[in-house]
């Protein structure tokens, strides 16, 4: 990579890699939307303000379409999970073999949360008086029934939204909600060769953070930050090279792997940048070897492409691009929803923890292809505010990059909240996907 970088190479030196690609690049990958010049700054107040939290809870959260589990979270009928969104209680229930259900999570009579856990249930009968809805939310039995007269035969859970999209359970607090395919709109097609339904979760990881959803999330949103945050990663990484695209209410990232940053001011040997990708330490052998004379892009791509072939087959496997299986493709969905593409297997979500506008959770999970019958999905581990990535060994090298990430963001918040900078700006083209999700919000939040 020795072209200059400026405005002008802007995906250009992505799709030069595209071009050299061993396989022929899917359609999807050739697509170019960018955000065009535009500077901007956006108030402090939509991380520190808990006026703004109000306003998001109010005009996004009970509005939008988001993220609540996985289909194989639920596979049995009776299995429940529990969502919670800014204090709002949501229970998602398989209540027949091909139906999922969605309630708000509370009892009629004097309000108690009915379902803490996950679990399986024949009827969720509320632990204080013993008032039972059947799965389908119907009520099922009151105790003493001739002690309410004001309590009709009718008396069902109120009903929430639900929709799902490639395995993903998505909820809507709204009842004049818009179908989930209207959201999901082209992105669908985005996704439609990257099967995620045909995964399963192998992994799901949640730690709960000392900043706003919206500081943590844009921390992922970018590639901007690797100089100085993950800088053992740069021999391997085209951070300077990645392509950013604003499709609307969705946008993406495609940072190359197995290339060289254009900040390293040395030449790195091809095994030093496998090296770099693998987190390998100085005390241990290579763990993927680059013979003399090839490239760590393309070891790279035969490496994962040999580990695929064992679930999806050696003709499947075969076709699949080096840029699918060495790459960061990374989509975020409006609000907080991040699927990655192709074989990456990473998805993340973001949101406030409990009603607060200064912590979140932020959640990972890996989505593996499988062969035969379905693993069981993994249940979510939570780690607690002063947990260490490093305690979800799961994750492998993802939690020392995780740490070197969430490091960042207690600073960041405290920075904002001393009241020292009315704004922050953001980089026009490095951080396109905040802008596009920033101006997302701001329709909604603008909205009636
Ligand atoms: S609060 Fe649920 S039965 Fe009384
Ligand atoms: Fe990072």
């Amino acid at each position: 990579m020795s072209q200059t970088l400026d405005e002008t190479t802007q995906g250009a030196l992505y799709q030069e890699l595209l071009d050299n690609d061993s396989r022929v690049v899917p359609v999807v990958l050739r697509k170019q939307s960018p955000m065009g010049d535009g500077s901007m700054t956006v108030p402090v107040s939509r991380y520190t303000d808990p006026a703004f939290h109000k306003a998001e809870v109010e005009k996004v959260w009970k509005k939008v379409w988001q993220m609540a589990c996985r289909e194989e979270d639920i596979p049995e009928v009776g299995d429940h999970i529990p969502y919670e969104i800014a204090g709002i209680q949501v229970l998602v229930v398989r209540s027949a073999p091909d139906t999922i259900k969605a309630f708000r999570n509370i009892c009629l009579h004097r309000g108690r949360t009915l379902k803490e856990y996950p679990g399986r249930a024949e009827e969720f009968r509320c632990p204080f008086h013993g008032i039972a809805w059947n799965l389908d939310g119907s009520l099922k039995h009151v105790p003493c029934k001739w002690d309410f007269p004001q309590v009709p035969d009718e008396w069902p859970l109120p009903s929430v939204n639900v929709g799902t999209w490639n395995g993903f359970v998505f909820i809507n607090l709204d009842p004049n909600c818009a179908p989930l395919a209207d959201h999901i709109g082209e992105l669908d097609e985005h996704f439609a060769t990257w099967d995620l339904a045909n995964r399963y979760k192998a992994v799901h990881v949640g730690k709960i953070l000392r900043c706003n959803w919206k500081l943590a999330q844009e921390a992922f949103m970018e590639s901007y930050h690797v100089v100085a945050t993950h800088p053992q990663l740069l021999a391997g990484m085209g951070d300077t090279i990645t392509q950013y695209d604003c499709f609307g209410n969705f946008a993406r990232g495609l940072t190359p792997n197995g290339v060289t940053s254009t900040h390293v001011r040395w030449e790195p040997t091809e095994q030093e940048m496998i090296d770099a990708l693998t987190d390998r330490t100085l005390d241990i052998d290579e763990l993927i070897h680059v013979p003399e004379g090839q490239k760590s892009r393309t070891v790279l791509a035969e490496h994962r492409r040999a580990a695929l072939a064992e679930t999806i087959g050696v003709d499947e496997a075969n076709k699949v691009t080096d840029a699918e299986l060495c790459d960061s493709i990374v989509y975020t969905l409006f609000p907080n929803f991040h699927p990655w593409g192709s074989y990456n297997r990473i998805v993340y979500r973001f949101r406030p923890y409990g009603n607060h506008h200064n912590l979140s959770i932020m959640e990972c999970m890996i989505l593996n292809p499988f062969k035969g019958k379905r693993p069981k999905a993994a249940p979510l581990k939570m780690l607690g505010v002063d947990d260490d990535w490093t305690d979800a060994f799961e994750l492998g090298l993802l939690t020392r990059v995780f740490n070197q990430d969430v490091y960042n963001l207690p600073k960041v918040q405290e920075g904002l909240e001393s009241g020292a900078i009315d704004e922050v700006v953001f980089a026009r083209y490095q951080e396109t996907k905040i802008r596009c999700i920033q101006n997302e919000l701001m329709r909604w939040i603008g909205a009636e």
